[in-house]
């Protein structure tokens, strides 16, 4: 007979001991994918405790901007207050908890509920109650029902972020090494990023770990995924095109790619950005970030849990562009993620620049890319496949363990590579993977102690 206390001391034959084991041997059991007891332990233990983006200060230009977000399920509203600071709020009234903006952008000097008609100003101070006076009378303090402010929220060169977790480490402990690899893109250029429209969302039936692997350390994956681009000269013809770079393993789950051209083929410099702006590029870089930048074709990764970013060279009518496109993976449950994308450029690109890029952006990302749809199809099955019966066998009676074993124990890494974190001289390596899971399993472990196997 099992009794909670004996639920509860479950350490020896857990899934933490199963887990740990196979994940050390560069094995992923393949039930961790979809299963739904994992996603309710995700949602606690990483969503709840790590930081999401949630958007760019670029979006929020003047007082009374605001956008709405969400941190899985939880509504938020991020405003720019008068004083021009960005808060970011529960966007739950607290009244009845309805939310209270159901715009996605738009520019406000108060937000009404539309239930019952509570006002709150900015700064998500309650200012208005319909009918205060006679129905609360003098003893309702309005100070006390303002909006619910999100924890936590900082920003790291104009991403804002919040954490739900009050505990959480600053952000940019958080980011660590990966700020070097993002300043080459957020920093090049005098003025910085700007967001050009309005980010994207659809709505695909896998899990968030699959694309935020798929982002964070997949090029593998593109000469096959994305055959068709190659077959319409699109991309390089090398078949092992996407290899060439280096894979960068970060701290806490984070991992960066950084492609070059194949050996004997060059790519434009500067990822083709226009010949006016390289002054700026070598002025507001350092030296092994130029060293990079320079030459380099993709920068590709991911920032655990739920963010990624795409930094590609891609061409629209005949032409090359640059762009940055974030990514947010937000897990709607163990198959479904809504995908929320932003496209960025240089602040100080030229206007036709900006526009050609973005139309390079759409035709190859987004519900409308051909890259896009490529990822789409195969996302969906590996979730249909892992959610049935052979691959959620806990007990691994099938072996349905999947192979991330590339490079493990053959690849060393590069010493001379000028960046932060571990390098390794191939794209085609899984240690960002590994990187990945790692991290996952050290905020997972407490709770896979206290499940046995046979659950
Ligand atoms: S729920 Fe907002 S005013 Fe009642
Ligand atoms: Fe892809």
């Amino acid at each position: 007979m099992h009794t909670g206390s004996q639920q509860a001391s479950v350490v020896g034959n857990s899934l933490y001991d199963q887990v740990k084991e196979k994940l050390e041997q560069g094995l992923f059991p393949q039930w961790i994918q979809t299963d739904p007891q994992i996603f309710d332990l995700e949602i606690k233990n990483i969503f709840g405790r790590t930081w999401q983006f949630l958007g760019h200060e670029s979006e929020l230009k003047k007082p009374g901007d605001f956008v709405t977000r969400w941190m899985v399920n939880d509504p938020v509203l991020m405003v720019k207050n008068e004083q021009g600071e960005i808060k970011a709020f529960l966007n739950s009234c607290t009244h009845r908890g309805t939310h209270l903006c159901t715009a996605d952008f738009g520019n406000r000097k108060t937000f009404t509920c539309p239930f019952h008609g509570w006002s709150f100003n900015l700064d998500g101070e309650l200012i208005g109650i319909v009918a205060g006076n006679k129905i609360y009378g003098e003893a309702m303090d309005k100070s006390e029902w303002g909006l619910r402010p999100i924890p936590r929220v900082e920003s790291y060169r104009g991403l804002i972020f919040g954490s739900l977790d009050p505990n959480v480490m600053p952000l940019e402990e958080y980011l660590g090494g990966l700020k070097w690899y993002w300043d080459i893109f957020l920093t090049r250029s005098d003025g910085g990023m700007e967001v050009r429209g309005v980010p994207h969302r659809w709505v695909v039936n896998t899990n968030w770990k699959m694309t935020l692997e798929n982002f964070g350390g997949d090029p593998y994956h593109v000469p096959t995924s994305h055959k068709s681009t190659v077959e319409l000269g699109i991309s390089p013809s090398h078949p092992l095109y996407s290899s060439f770079g280096h894979q960068v393993v970060l701290e806490h789950g984070h991992c960066v790619n950084v492609n070059v051209a194949a050996p004997g083929s060059s790519s434009p410099p500067y990822q083709g950005l226009p010949e006016e702006m390289w002054p700026m590029f070598e002025r507001n870089l350092t030296k092994e970030q130029l060293e990079i930048f320079k030459k380099c074709t993709v920068i590709v990764g991911s920032c655990f849990p739920s963010l990624s970013f795409h930094c590609p060279i891609h061409g629209s009518e005949g032409h090359l562009h640059n762009y940055l496109t974030l990514r947010v993976w937000r897990p709607l449950g163990p198959t479904k993620v809504e995908i929320w994308s932003w496209f960025l450029i240089d602040k100080s690109a030229p206007e036709e620049y900006k526009e050609a890029a973005y139309k390079g952006y759409i035709s190859s990302f987004g519900p409308s890319g051909t890259l896009e749809q490529d990822d789409t199809e195969i996302w969906v099955r590996v979730a249909d496949a892992s959610k049935a019966s052979m691959a959620r066998d806990k007990q691994l009676n099938y072996n349905n363990l999947l192979n991330y074993m590339m490079g493990m124990g053959k690849i060393e890494p590069d010493e001379t590579f000028p960046g932060p974190g571990t390098a390794y001289p191939t794209c085609y390596v899984d240690y960002a993977f590994r990187g990945i899971h790692k991290y996952w399993f050290e905020l997972m472990a407490e709770d896979l102690k206290k499940i046995p196997v046979q659950a």
